[in-house]
């Protein structure tokens, strides 16, 4: 290897590259008993978003999701869903005949000046393609469809058809909708264009979605995971655990259990991932639209994954550590490395040839010029320190509901593109929760298939049962 000094000058080193390389990245580890250590605040944290003293300041806010029942499979008849949280916009129409699931959807682009601009604009847009979907579907004009909204924000639920929003995540800012119930929003905006007239019936995060559209498979599924754009969890919790809903959600008026919305994302909020946390992760942070907050969130999820791993670069680059010294102006841009970078240049890592070829292309489409098959290896090594920290960080939260629920058997219904497309998450996050997880404890991890479109028609059908029920 070759030798240089850690200023990048070059002359009078004594250290060689690829060991000062892993010394710098030696933050990025996280060992078991920190994962533990981690485990034990996380659940103080939820503890504190459960109990009523403290819920209203804990960082971790725990939130009721109003949803009591998973579905027994008798779910039956079409649904409108919409889809809002991710990358994409999405309009579902599905038809639900016992464990079956037919849909057609479309997705539709949110441009960044509308995640950034104003309540009403989003709206508008939303009821807009809204409107397009249904007729290009010949439902306008025809008996209004139930509707399940997936909005994948932390929302305090007065209902199921109520959710304010607490604040935004991941990139979204648009002004006057924080405190607003989303359900009015919505019905406002279609109100405003008069040609689409909704039955809103259910508003749910796509967790909840997740767990519901797993738990219509397999049974034994209590949890759902997010790990895409933001990463967030929800599980079913007992009532009488939630001293905050004492006097408002009676157990026994229906199941005693309820739907635990935990927006985990925002742990750490409040400096209890301080001693985990790198100059990386500050820098990263620092930059976001939202500095301080969903700490945890930007420490996994895909939204700043790649980001990560390329600040950890620029560090490297400007200490002289890679490409030779030379720089690109592309690798110093903020956003230039999206995470789907992250999962090409990680699955060259089992190739058997060991050529490189997706990290080599990757960086030379960022325009850097000296690329050596070290470099490769020592960029790979890079992104693979931060998805398997990402994993395991996940895995201690997964470990911390699993834990607390004690039951023999539990499905983990999981989604998000992360966990859909990196290379060894999904692998590395079950060998994690496994050491992570009280003994006796056993547990399985389940792709959910299509939980936000297909979670949100069930959402909308078990609702609709219930109240049928509830006439008769
Ligand atoms: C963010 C949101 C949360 C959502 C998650 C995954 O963390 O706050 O509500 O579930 O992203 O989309």
């Amino acid at each position: 290897a070759k030798l240089r000094a850690v200023d990048g000058s070059g002359i009078g080193a004594d250290y060689d590259d690829v060991r000062l390389i892993q010394e710098i990245c030696k933050s990025l580890l996280v060992s078991d008993e920190k994962l533990r250590e981690l485990m034990d605040l996380m659940l103080l944290s939820m503890e504190e978003g459960l109990a009523k003293e403290t819920a209203s300041t804990a960082a971790v806010k725990m939130l009721p999701s109003y949803v009591r029942s998973v579905p027994n499979g008798t779910e039956s008849g079409h649904f409108l869903a919409l889809d809002l949280g991710g990358t994409n916009f999405r309009v579902l129409l599905i038809t639900l005949e016992g464990k079956k699931a037919d849909m057609v959807s479309k997705i539709y682009r949110i441009p960044d000046s509308l995640m950034k601009g104003t309540g009403q604009v989003l709206f508008d847009h939303i009821a807009d393609c809204l409107a397009k979907f249904m007729v290009e579907h010949d439902l306008s004009g025809k008996p209004k469809l139930p509707l399940g909204f997936t909005f994948s924000f932390p929302c305090r639920q007065e209902g199921l058809t109520c959710a304010r929003l607490i604040n935004w995540t991941k990139g979204f800012s648009a002004a006057g909708v924080e405190g607003k119930d989303v359900v009015t929003l919505l019905r406002e905006a279609c109100q405003r264009r008069k040609d689409v007239d909704i039955d809103v019936v259910a508003v749910l995060n796509d967790t909840t979605g997740t767990l519901m559209a797993c738990a219509h498979k397999e049974n034994t599924c209590q949890v759902g995971v997010i790990v895409g754009t933001g990463t967030n969890a929800c599980y079913v919790e007992k009532i009488s655990r939630c001293g905050k809903l004492d006097g408002e959600m009676d157990p026994n008026d229906g199941p005693d259990e309820v739907i635990i919305n935990t927006e985990w994302g925002a742990f750490g909020d409040d400096g209890r991932m301080d001693s985990v946390r790198t100059e990386f992760d500050r820098n990263v942070d620092a930059n976001s639209i939202n500095p301080g907050k969903q700490i945890f969130e930007k420490m996994i999820s895909g939204m700043y994954m790649g980001e990560l791993v390329r600040v950890v670069l620029e560090h490297l680059t400007k200490e002289g550590l890679l490409f030779e010294g030379s720089t690109s102006t592309a690798l110093f841009r903020r956003g230039a490395f999206p995470t789907k970078y992250v999962s090409e240049i990680e699955s060259d890592l089992h190739e058997e040839d060991r050529t490189f070829q997706n990290t080599f292309n990757i960086l030379e489409d960022l325009g850097l010029e000296r690329i050596t098959p070290t470099d490769c290896a020592n960029v790979a090594y890079v992104c693979s320190l931060v998805s398997a920290r990402a994993a395991h960080l996940c895995a201690a939260g997964i470990a911390v509901l699993l834990n607390r629920m004690q039951k023999p058997m539990v499905t983990v219904g999981v989604d998000g593109s992360v966990y859909r497309f990196h290379p060894t998450f999904k692998q590395l996050l079950d060998q994690k929760i496994d050491q992570l997880v009280d003994r006796g404890l056993e547990f399985q991890l389940m792709l959910s298939e299509d939980g936000s479109g297909k979670g949100a028609a069930l959402v909308a059908a078990v609702a609709c049962r219930v109240e049928q029920e509830r006439v008769q």
